[in-house]
């Protein structure tokens, strides 16, 4: 299967598409950690991404689109992917298509997870990450068993920079104004499955699962 998983920031994206990748054993292809993993590693394309997601904005789509294309044309997206964070502009949406019929493929679904902008804020500005193995923490809904230190690796937790509180009205911001008419071209499209993302973690992935006509479990 050929998925994106669509949303505003924190609606829960990373979290579902982790589970739905380990049951498929599909690739899972999050645009964000991307950019975060080159901004970690002081590339070029980093220190032009960094600036901008701090401030909440998007980086631009010709940089985005080259490192999926790049991404996608290799052997472990072949048997299917998620896309999670792209495409988030009507250009991206546009060269997604063009790559993926370039290789005689197509986008299946796309999983849209509706929550509201008040839950949305307390997800984020609760979220910690590890900096060292990517895992994503709440410190009320999923916390980690010591406060502060990842369960995997017992990497002290860090708070994202673009998730501190100025931050997120702008994230929100930018999520209207230019990723949410994408839900109106996916949907001209018939390829729109909204999916409430509201509720505990595996009730929402019970959601999904029906959404894209898998059995339940
Ligand atoms: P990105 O990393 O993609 O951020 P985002 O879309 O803002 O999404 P988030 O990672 O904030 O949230 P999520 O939906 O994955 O939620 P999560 O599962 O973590 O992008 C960051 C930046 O990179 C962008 O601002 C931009 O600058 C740049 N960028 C990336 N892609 C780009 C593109 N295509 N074009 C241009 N620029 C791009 O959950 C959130 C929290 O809620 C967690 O703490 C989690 O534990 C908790 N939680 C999850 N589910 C539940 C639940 N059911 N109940 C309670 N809590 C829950």
């Amino acid at each position: 299967m050929n998925l994106i998983f669509f949303g505003p920031p924190g609606a829960g994206k990373g979290t579902q598409a982790k589970k739905l990748v380990a049951d498929l054993g599909i690739l899972h292809l999050s645009t964000g950690d991307m950019l975060r993993e080159a901004v970690r590693q002081g590339t070029e394309l980093g220190q032009k991404a960094k600036p901008l997601m701090d401030a909440g904005k998007l980086v631009p789509d010709d940089l985005v689109i080259g490192i999926v294309r790049e991404r996608l044309g290799q052997p472990d997206a072949k048997a299917g992917f998620i896309l999670d964070g792209f495409p988030r502009t009507i250009p991206q949406a546009e060269a997604l298509e063009r790559a993926l019929a370039e290789q005689g493929r197509e986008i299946d679904h796309v999983v849209s997870l509706e929550v509201p902008d008040k839950e949305l804020i307390e997800r984020i500005s609760g979220r910690r990450s590890c900096p060292a193995c990517g895992a994503v923490y709440h410190v009320v809904s999923n916390p980690p068993r010591q406060a502060g230190i990842c369960d995997r690796d017992q990497t002290p937790l860090i708070q994202r920079e673009d998730d501190r509180e100025d931050k997120v009205a702008e994230r929100l911001r930018v999520y209207a104004e230019q990723t949410s008419p994408l839900k109106a071209w996916y949907e001209k499209k018939g390829l729109l499955r909204p999916v409430q993302g509201v509720g505990a973690p595996e009730a929402i992935y019970a959601g999904i699962r029906k959404a894209l006509g898998l059995s339940g479990r």
